[in-house]
């Protein structure tokens, strides 16, 4: 049997952070859907053309496009052991289209993170978050810099803000979480895999969090 685990939680919440974290120690992909339509954007590739209008205003991309995209990404060969999944789903169209891929696979999902975190702290983390312009390295301008400014600790690259992380967006994509993933915490709890985890606290402090509780239910 393989083992899939989807990060839930608002968008600041720290899915990113803590799945670059824990992938490695788990031996599974981390699988972002934010990630793969970031790197359509850079070609651009048709799907990055769809994705950007939505992704640009806060909304979510459809979820016919989002739900293929993601069919594409667990067929490739790293997962034959499970994967990480950040981002995804984050409608209950979605969550269903996955439990429907995984049953091909005659498995289903082991366990769905949620990372808990109040509003006034996630407007914060997102704004004052930057990325690593090569593979999405996580930084934030106070909670965890990096050793040398603009400059990714791991690979070297650039580091940029997203054009997502300004005031508005992220206000928007606050509420659009609010009425299209939030539904998602009951359905997963009524399944009996949620797990929550309270993420205002320090990154490696919510990582051992983590990493008990996949130890206790996996
Ligand atoms: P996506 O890239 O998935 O963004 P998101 O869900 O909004 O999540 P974020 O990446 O913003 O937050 P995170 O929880 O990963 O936090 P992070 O670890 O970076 O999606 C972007 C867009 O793509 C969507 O708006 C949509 O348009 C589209 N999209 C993606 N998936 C889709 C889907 N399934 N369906 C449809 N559309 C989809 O941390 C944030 C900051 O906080 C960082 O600076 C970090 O350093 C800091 N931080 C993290 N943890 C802590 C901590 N414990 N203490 C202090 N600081 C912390």
């Amino acid at each position: 049997m393989s083992t899939y685990i989807v990060m839930l939680g608002p968008p600041g919440a720290g899915k990113g952070t803590q799945a670059q974290n824990i992938s490695e120690r788990l031996g599974l992909p981390h699988i972002s859907s934010g990630d793969i339509f970031r790197e359509n954007l850079k070609g651009p590739t048709d799907l990055g053309k769809v994705a950007r209008e939505y992704m640009d205003r806060g909304e979510l991309v459809p979820d016919d496009v989002t739900i293929a995209m993601i069919r594409e990404r667990l067929a490739r060969p790293d997962c034959e052991n499970g994967a990480l999944l950040d981002g995804f789903p984050r409608t209950p169209a979605q969550a269903k289209a996955l439990e429907e891929m995984l049953n091909e696979f005659d498995d289903g999902i082991d366990m769905v993170p949620y990372i808990s975190v109040p509003e006034a702290v996630l407007i914060d983390r997102l704004t004052g978050r930057s990325t690593c312009r090569a593979q999405g390295h996580i930084y934030h301008v106070r909670n965890n810099p990096p050793k040398e400014a603009g400059k990714c600790d791991i690979d070297g690259s650039e580091l940029y803000q997203r054009e997502d992380d300004n005031i508005n967006t992220v206000n928007r994509r606050i509420r659009v979480y609010m009425e299209q993933t939030e539904p998602l915490i009951d359905y997963y709890r009524q399944k009996n895999v949620l797990v929550e985890l309270r993420g205002d606290q320090p990154i490696e402090k919510v990582t051992e969090d983590l990493m008990e509780a996949i130890r206790g239910d996996l």
